[in-house]
Parts: C-alpha cells; sequence; structure tokens
C-alpha cells in the first residue's frame, strides 16, 4: 500500500478536490478525515467532509470534528465569499448523506489514536488553518515520531490573499502556524500561495471531469459560486485547486519541487500578522545571524504544471490520460 495519510480540512471547494483527490486514488491508504473551522463554520466544513467521503464511497473513513475557532485570539471571517454560504456553492445538498456518524472525542483524540495504532509514521496534509495540528501536538508531546510528513496547503513568500501579507489558512491561526512549521517537532512541507496561483485549471479541465462520471459530475456542479470568485480573479473561465496541489504532493512525493528554508509566523497584531517569513538567504549567510534558524521547512516552489494537472485529472476521473 501506498501512503498512509490524515486529511485535516475546512471543506471549501478545493478542499473537496482535494478530498476526493485522495479518496479515489488507490495508491493511498486515507486513515482518517479530521476538520476544522475556516472556509466556513466547523458544522459545515464536517458535514461536507462526510458527504464528500460517501459520494467517493469511502464511508470507510472516519471523521472526527475539531476545532471551531484559533488557539488564542478569535477569528470570525469567513471565506463563504467565495466558497458559498455552505462552503460548497450552496450546492452541498446534491451529496449524498453521511453513511456513518461522526467518531465521537474530536479531532485531536482521533487524530493521535490513529497515528499510535499505525504501523509506519503517517503523512498529515492539513488543508485549513493548523489549530488541530498544533493541539495535537501541544497535548501530545512526542507524537512528531509518528508523523511522516506534515504537508501543508498555506503561507505566501510575495502576498496574500486575506491580506497582503498573509495567506487565509496561516492567518486564521498563525500562533498555530507558528507551533507547527517553528516547533522543531514535525517535519514539514509548506505549499504557498506563490506557487498554488500558477496552478489553476481551466474551463475544458472541468469539463473532462464533468464528463467523466458521477462524482467527476457532482464536483464540477459544486464550483459555480467559487469557479466565479476566480474568474475576477484569473482573467478567464478557471479556478485555483490550491488545496490539491498540497495533497499531490502528499500522495505523490516530489511532484513539487521544494527548497528547504527556515519559515517563521508573524504573531502580532500588526498589518503583517499571518504573514509566513521564509529566509531564502544562502546557509552561509545566514549562519552569521544572532539567533540561526535550526528548523527548515520543505517551501514548494516549482512543479511541471501540465505533468500535475494531468496527474490530478487522472486521478478524479481514475482514467489515465
Ligand atoms: O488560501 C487558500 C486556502 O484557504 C485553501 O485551503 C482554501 O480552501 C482556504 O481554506
Ligand atoms: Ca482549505
Amino acid at each position: 500500500m501506498g501512503t498512509k495519510l490524515i486529511i485535516d480540512t475546512d471543506p471549501g471547494v478545493d478542499d473537496a478536490f482535494a478530498i476526493a483527490l485522495a479518496a479515489l486514488s488507490e495508491d493511498v491508504d486515507l486513515l482518517a478525515v479530521t476538520t476544522v473551522y475556516g472556509n466556513v463554520a466547523l458544522a459545515d466544513t464536517t458535514r461536507n467532509a462526510q458527504r464528500l467521503l460517501a459520494l467517493c464511497k469511502r464511508d470507510d473513513v472516519p471523521v472526527a470534528a475539531g476545532a471551531s475557532r484559533p488557539l488564542v485570539h478569535p477569528q470570525a471571517h469567513r471565506a463563504s465569499r467565495i466558497h458559498g454560504p455552505d462552503g460548497l456553492s450552496g450546492r452541498s445538498d446534491i451529496l449524498p448523506e453521511p453513511a456513518r456518524e461522526l467518531v465521537s472525542g474530536g479531532a485531536v483524540a482521533l487524530l493521535a489514536s490513529v497515528l499510535e495504532a499505525a504501523d509506519e509514521p503517517v503523512t498529515i496534509a492539513p488543508i485549513g488553518p493548523l489549530t488541530n495540528i498544533a493541539a495535537l501536538l501541544a497535548a501530545h508531546p512526542g507524537i512528531g515520531e509518528k508523523i511522516a510528513r506534515v504537508v501543508i496547503m498555506g503561507g505566501a513568500l510575495a502576498h496574500g490573499n486575506t491580506t497582503a501579507a498573509a495567506e487565509f489558512n496561516i492567518w486564521s491561526d498563525p500562533e498555530a502556524a507558528q507551533r507547527v512549521l517553528a516547533g522543531g517537532e514535525v517535519h514539514c512541507v509548506l505549499v504557498p500561495l506563490d506557487l498554488t496561483h500558477r496552478c489553476a485549471i481551466d474551463a475544458a479541465w472541468l469539463a473532462q471531469l464533468a464528463a467523466s462520471g458521477p462524482i467527476g459530475a457532482a464536483l464540477d456542479a459544486l464550483t459555480p459560486d467559487y469557479r466565479a470568485h476566480y474568474r475576477t480573479v484569473l482573467g478567464y473561465d478557471g479556478m485555483m485547486v490550491h488545496d490539491a496541489v498540497a495533497v499531490a504532493e502528499a500522495i505523490r512525493p516530489g511532484i513539487l519541487r521544494t527548497e528547504a528554508v527556515p519559515v517563521q509566523v508573524e504573531c502580532s497584531y500588526g498589518p503583517a500578522r499571518g504573514a509566513t517569513l521564509a529566509d531564502l538567504r544562502s546557509p552561509g549567510q545566514r549562519a552569521g545571524d544572532a539567533h540561526p534558524e535550526a528548523v527548515l521547512t520543505d517551501v514548494a516552489v516549482d512543479t511541471e504544471l501540465a505533468e500535475l494537472q494531468t496527474f490530478l485529472l487522472e486521478r478524479l476521473t481514475g482514467t489515465p490520460r
């Protein structure tokens, strides 16, 4: 079997594509899905995650709900303006009802129990705010030894999407992000906007997905609000698949090219709150620092775009292209 994977998510249209990518990939052992507030409120992200797994006929995958707000400072902004009132363009009702109950005890307990039970280290793909992952590390010292990699969709080296400085997932809970990225407990891969903004898919790609069968047609049907937003951003009929880019790296290591650099998160309450500061200087330049950062994060900086888009379509449609 291939990659043992847990996804922590705030569906969200691009999360929907990322969850389906993992759920439909035969070389992925999707051990659990945990949910977090973010694009919409926790109740909606949780129901959406359950129904997306039902769509993919993956009722074998346990789901547990996690944090409904950040660790320290409240963050009430949701992205329903982009993802729709229910997080899925207001069309989550086209999805099947979940065939199983939520796992009781919450996300951190499910994460810890699955990690402890696994017979090899597990990859975690957080594609929403990092609150659950920081809580896991705080509540379970040493759990990092059970984690192979944490492949995060988040951050921005040049400019953000929620503020000039910050990307939504990191901006939502900067303290959590700093703990995960700079705490030194886990090996992180950070997939920032700088790369995901170059990986948009277009109407032709979506048309192929929609024509591939009932799952592809349902995923496409969830996109209208999100696609309308990105039509104005991109200037053509397409959309960003931020989270699917990160999950692609989680399940196909190396599909993204990365550089190992220190990353710090701005946690002050100023205009740069939530900024991810990647130190792109050479190791020699950094060595002279008063406090050279020992923790390195693999920051995704490039990919073969056509190969990535083909990979995503092949996995989501179940047919080689
Ligand atoms: O900034 C993009 C990220 O924020 C994606 O994960 C999207 O789903 C939203 O959560
Ligand atoms: Ca997300």
